[in-house]
């Protein structure tokens, strides 16, 4: 049996995996995030009280469970501090959470330019970033430009390479972008200041979790957005900057790649994305609407309405095969729970031809036309949320599920029909042997 699990979002983030690695993390003995920050939002409903987690990995609930953010994350400390202060407010401990001294850290001229450049930005241009400065950050890194968390702990250097960013960063700022430029002194400060109360869970993260995986503890890889996001095999340029397919576990978390064994891919029932760029499955008007109220559509990190659309097959056999997905977990089935008929896109067709797989040019993807089949509507009036046995859920909605499994010839092993811990039918072997 498998001691490490990874959890990636196999759609354009948001298919509910925070609950699905809350569940997980009780048999865990540690969870790593490995790419992306506070653009992610991973949402935990526990007796009736949500928790929504942008940085810190979702495992916190658990006591005992160490909870790494790998040097892959990026790390916005100010905005660290304060999820933490909020999780602490809750009575949960954060004994457990290390923040690797080699994640880069998100300044507020990252944000500045985040915000600046989508300003620019007119019509299809504009990707819908979370003005995080998630993007100016990663560009940062790739750059050598970048500041990590290390370097808040050696005073000089932090003050130097701080000093060297804003007098570039306010350059651009003001002459590009005519936007106020920021000064030195309070950022500076106030970083100084977060690292000083973070120090305790700065270490060294990729030993930490090489030992975890010599002594053959149980870990999860948490994957942040989705396949569709990711910045090499999304849909780029409307992606976030980070790897958050499979492919970004050995380098974000600093293990080698056959660390990943098993992969969950989650997928939600139908599809959403927030933000712009292609989704060719997406319902428009009232259809959309309905849907989006149905699941309480609406982003867990900007509160945006996020697009709504049914499931497409196309997409996900493409982000099956891209991450390697051994089992998937579909979640939010319950959400289509008198809904009318449920169409599925099984096929992308253009110019008379069939297409493999999504394009991979962002021109590419106009006109192609869909072609779906159409499900039995899965009824109201269940108890989808109490139902632990999969047996007992109404033939249509299994009927969905074992069309979904058939379509992409990859066992769909848990089905989450409610957002509470408990609303999750377990249809495959556990994850980790108990
Ligand atoms: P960024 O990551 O803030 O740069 O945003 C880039 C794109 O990724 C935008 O379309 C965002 O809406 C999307 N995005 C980033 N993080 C998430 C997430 O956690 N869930 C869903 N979409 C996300």
């Amino acid at each position: 049996m498998a001691n490490t699990a990874t959890i990636v979002g196999l759609q354009w983030g948001d298919e509910g995996k925070g609950k699905i690695i809350d569940a997980l993390a009780a048999q865990a003995k540690m969870v790593v995030r490995f790419q992306g920050g506070g653009n992610a939002g991973h949402t935990v409903v526990v007796e009736g009280v949500k928790h929504v987690f942008h940085l810190v990995p979702t495992g916190i609930l658990y006591p005992g469970v160490q909870c790494v953010i790998g040097n892959g994350a990026v790390v916005d400390l100010l905005a660290l501090q304060a999820e933490i202060d909020g999780i602490r407010a809750q009575g949960i401990s954060l004994e457990g959470l290390k923040i690797s001294d080699k994640a880069h850290v998100v300044f507020p001229y990252h944000q500045a330019l985040d915000e600046a450049r989508e300003k620019l930005r007119q019509g299809k241009q504009k990707i819908g970033t979370t003005k995080r400065g998630i993007g100016p950050c990663y560009a940062d890194k790739a750059a050598r430009t970048g500041i990590r968390v290390a370097d808040l702990y050696r005073p000089e250097r932090f003050a130097d390479r701080l000093r060297r960013a804003l007098d570039e960063k306010n350059a651009v700022l003001h002459h590009l972008f005519g936007a106020p430029p920021l000064e030195f002194e309070p950022i500076h400060a106030a970083y100084l200041a977060a690292a000083e109360a973070l120090e305790p869970y700065v270490t060294d993260c990729s030993t930490l979790v090489l030992d975890a995986l010599d002594e053959g503890q149980e870990i999860l890889f948490e994957g942040a957005q989705g396949v569709m996001l990711d910045i090499d095999h999304g849909t780029y340029p409307y992606v976030t900057s980070s790897n958050a397919s499979t492919a970004g576990v050995a380098v974000g978390a600093g293990v080698p790649p056959a660390a990943v064994q098993q992969v969950l891919g989650i997928a939600k029932a139908y599809t959403t994305r927030v933000g712009a760029g292609p989704f060719p499955s997406e319902l428009h008007g009232e259809p959309g609407e309905r849907l989006r109220e149905l699941g309480h559509e609406y982003g867990a990190t900007t509160g945006r309405p996020r697009r709504c659309g049914w499931l497409d097959l196309v997409q996900l056999r493409y982000a099956i095969r891209l991450t390697g997905t051994t089992g998937i977990v579909l979640t939010k089935l319950d959400t289509l729970a008198g809904y009318g008929p449920i169409q599925v896109v099984t096929g992308y067709r253009k110019d008379g031809l069939d297409l493999a797989a999504p394009p991979a040019q962002e021109a590419d993807w106009d006109g192609i036309e869909l072609v779906t089949e159409t499900l039995a509507e899965i009824p109201e009036g269940f108890d989808y949320a109490g139902c632990k046995d999969y047996a007992q859920l109404p033939q249509a909605a299994r009927d969905y599920v074992e069309f979904v499994e058939a379509k992409l010839a990859t066992p769909v092993v848990m089905v989450s029909t409610g957002p509470q811990r408990s609303a999750l039918i377990q249809r495959g072997k556990p994850v980790f042997a108990v």
